[in-house]
């Protein structure tokens, strides 16, 4: 018999108080290309289905006057282009041209084939070309933690960011959260250049927000990632911010007086192509500091575009901060590496929505879980472990499994997300649940947002607690 019984939360004595998530995405490595891969380029028989888009760089031509104006610069890059591609429709047609760099890098991404890039590698000025991929979304951070406390340190007198323009790099931002607002924020500084398509999307916090994904017409982030990572770099003081009532305070960027950019460039994954042309634009817009929270695997720089772009940005007097990425405890996981970017690893920090679990024995482990509802029972309820070795809590394991009423312990992992593993307790008519981490998870647990009374233990916790089932 055991009892999960809910603890409340006890409040951390500062002010500034930031809720920090953990969003964590499989890399894919896809290339983007492959996405487009039919129904176009009809005169080129199967040339459509072989079409990758490829970041092209080439030299600055000779003749300076050649490359002075975007018009001028887009000839030069189109010269690389093969012959019968000039002739097709009069040009390269827009569904091949993707974009030109001018700011950190000298070059394009289009749509080509094997060949064609085989062609263009003998043209004079041509550097080097490499497939466009796509990268997966990372982050964190939290002011408190940090030690960042108002009027001392870093945040005294004109600190906090103030006067500072930060580009955001992601997956745009959602316009009208209380992070964003712009009270007492002055106007944007003269230096910058950049723009807001749509005006009903800036204010003086948020000064500019487009999109550089082919065929989206707003900044609005559809996954919430970059939200997240706009407001944990230059959100407003919210005050009252919680979880559903847990780690009630008063939320704020690291740099709650930056002025933001936003500029949006992933959906589900980040197109290298875009995230480039998207760096190549916030330069010239005149941010100060680029934030980058995307990044796969490592990879050699030469064939890097963050990091190539990061250089040349870097070069333009530009801080480069890009995420060092959320895997672990393995070796080589490390992204964005290169020596003049900023990067920032992932990390945990000193608090926890404590959701504590009692067993009949007395014993008692303090797990983690955003989801407390208050009628909880304080009862002892039956506990069980439907696995031998582990137990997933598949959406298909319910089917014939007694777990009305009792609290339930999965294992974290397999094929079935965490807050998924609880919707299946819950339908199965379980009580709660136990989320147990691997040896590989250890200590790391996180307060999600359950759909039942949960809590989320280490795994020593765990096996502590799949000991005392079997007794
Ligand atoms: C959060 O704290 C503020 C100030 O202490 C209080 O007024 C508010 O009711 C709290 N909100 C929640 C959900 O606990
Ligand atoms: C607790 O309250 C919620 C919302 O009011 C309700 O749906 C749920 O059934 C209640 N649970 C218990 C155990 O009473
Ligand atoms: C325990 O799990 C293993 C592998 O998952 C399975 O082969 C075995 O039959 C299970 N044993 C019992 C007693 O359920
Ligand atoms: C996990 O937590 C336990 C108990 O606090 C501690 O003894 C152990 O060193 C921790 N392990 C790691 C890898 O931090």
């Amino acid at each position: 018999m055991a009892m999960a019984q809910r603890k409340p939360f006890s409040r951390p004595p500062f002010c500034a108080l930031l809720i920090s998530l953990l969003f964590l995405y499989a890399p894919m490595r896809a290339v983007s290309g492959s996405r487009h891969g039919s129904g176009e380029g009809s005169g080129h028989g199967d040339t459509a289905f072989r079409l990758r888009t490829y970041i092209v760089h080439v030299q600055q031509p000779v003749d300076v006057a050649a490359f002075s104006g975007p018009e001028e610069r887009e000839a030069w890059y189109r010269s690389f282009l093969p012959l019968d591609l000039a002739a097709e429709g009069g040009g390269i047609g827009e569904p091949r041209w993707v974009h030109s760099y001018h700011e950190v890098l000298s070059g394009f991404a289009a749509r080509l084939t094997e060949e064609e890039v085989a062609a263009m590698k003998k043209k004079e000025g041509f550097l080097h070309a490499y497939p466009d991929v796509v990268l997966p979304l990372a982050t964190t951070h939290t002011p408190e933690f940090l030690g960042l406390h108002v009027g001392s340190g870093l945040w005294a007198g004109g600190g906090q960011g103030k006067g500072i323009i930060v580009g955001m790099i992601d997956s745009g931002y959602t316009s009208g959260y209380p992070s964003f607002n712009d009270e007492g924020m002055p106007p944007p500084p003269s230096r910058w250049k950049g723009s807001c398509p749509n005006p009903i999307y800036c204010n003086k916090k948020v000064i500019g927000a487009r999109t550089f994904i082919a065929g989206d017409d707003t900044p609005t982030d559809e996954i919430g990632h970059g939200t997240h990572t706009a407001s944990t770099v230059a959100g407003s003081f919210v005050r009252d911010a919680n979880l559903l009532g847990n780690a009630n305070g008063t939320a704020s960027g690291v740099a709650p007086r930056a002025h933001l950019a936003i500029y949006k460039v992933c959906k589900k994954g980040c197109d290298t192509s875009n995230v480039v042309a998207a760096m190549d634009a916030a330069v010239a817009d005149g941010v100060d500091v680029l934030s980058i929270s995307i990044g796969g695997w490592s990879t050699p720089f030469f064939s890097d575009g963050i990091a190539i772009a990061a250089f040349g940005a870097t070069k333009k007097g530009v801080f480069v901060s890009c995420s060092a990425g959320n895997d672990g405890p393995g070796k080589e996981t490390v992204v964005n590496d290169a020596p003049w970017i900023l990067t920032v690893g992932a990390s945990t920090i000193d608090r926890s929505i404590v959701s504590a679990v009692k067993l009949g024995d007395g014993s008692k482990y303090e797990g983690e879980s955003a989801f407390q509802p208050s009628n909880f029972t304080h009862d002892l309820l039956p506990l069980v472990f439907p696995g031998n070795q582990s137990f997933f809590c598949p959406t298909d394991f319910m089917e014939g499994a007694d777990v009305k009423g009792k609290v339930v312990v999965c294992d974290i992992g397999g094929l079935t997300p965490t807050v998924t593993k609880g919707a299946n307790v819950l339908q199965a008519g379980g009580a709660a649940m136990i989320l147990v981490n691997g040896e590989l998870e250890g200590n790391t647990t996180e307060a999600v947002v359950h759909v039942l009374p949960a809590s989320h233990v280490t795994f020593a916790d765990g096996s502590k607690i799949k000991a005392y089932i079997k007794l």
